[in-house]
């Protein structure tokens, strides 16, 4: 017999958490202001290792964005990458590899591009760097040297973001392959401190593009959590 009682808090927290998802296309229009300072101010109230509160948020819209989108379209252009997080392929485990290649299969089927057009790919996800044509962008920074933990913080707060933008109707994607131009983020926004994790796009969905369609699943419970005692 389960013993489950859901409050009006699960029932709304199902619907948030399993509401968010990526969006890839974006509409033109603008977020407005105070909507988004309800945003990031809720965001802010992201837990942190001792409440260090170790990021700090850039976030660009307007002639500022289409100056950054164009810096990065060219640093791209130049093969000009610098990553303050190392990344390898070799991190991920077989089983993490299987699950990448099967959410990739999953876009790319969505975008009609083919498993073996690895340049259609590719320039896919260099047009990516114009933000998925949404009309911000928020760039979460690791204050200090960026250790693991102070990273593990700002995770916390990237989620906690997604939620609140979710919660306010807003769109999003959260878009590793921007940390990959830090030098090129850092320069255009003349940021001097922290490592860059991650940017994320947001604004408004368009839902007539097939590829804000795409649904991923995730590992069955008991994939990834035991439960002792
Ligand atoms: C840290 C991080 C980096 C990501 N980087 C990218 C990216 O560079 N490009 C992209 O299209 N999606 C990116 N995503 C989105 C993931 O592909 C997506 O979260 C995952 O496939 C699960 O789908 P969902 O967000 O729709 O639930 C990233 C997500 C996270 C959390």
């Amino acid at each position: 017999m389960s013993l489950l009682v859901p409050t009006e808090l699960s029932d709304r927290a199902e619907k948030l958490i399993r509401g968010r998802r990526s969006t890839r296309a974006f509409r033109p229009e603008a977020v407005p202001e105070d909507t988004m300072r309800a945003i990031f101010s809720l965001a802010g109230a992201a837990p942190s290792n001792s409440n260090a509160q170790p990021w700090r948020v850039e976030v660009v819209s307007g002639a500022t964005r289409e100056r950054l989108a164009d810096a990065l379209q060219v640093a791209h252009a130049e093969k000009r990458v610098s990553v303050d997080f190392p990344y390898s392929d070799g991190m991920y485990a077989q089983v993490h590899q299987a699950r990448r290649a099967a959410f990739g299969a999953q876009l790319y089927g969505a975008l009609g591009i083919a498993a073996d057009d690895h340049e259609a790919r590719a320039a896919y996800d260099a047009e990516s760097l114009r933000f998925y044509g949404a009309p911000h962008v928020a760039f979460l920074f690791v204050a200090g040297d960026g250790g693991a933990r102070l990273a593990a913080d700002v995770g916390a707060y990237m989620q906690t973001l997604l939620l609140a933008m979710t919660a306010y109707g807003v769109a999003s994607c959260p878009q590793g392959l921007l940390s990959f131009h830090a030098d090129t983020v850092r320069t255009e926004l003349a940021v001097g401190e922290g490592r860059l994790l991650v940017g994320i796009s947001f604004g408004h969905a368009d839902g007539a593009a097939p590829v804000n369609h795409v649904r991923t699943e995730r590992a069955a419970l008991e994939a990834v959590t035991t439960f002792h005692g």
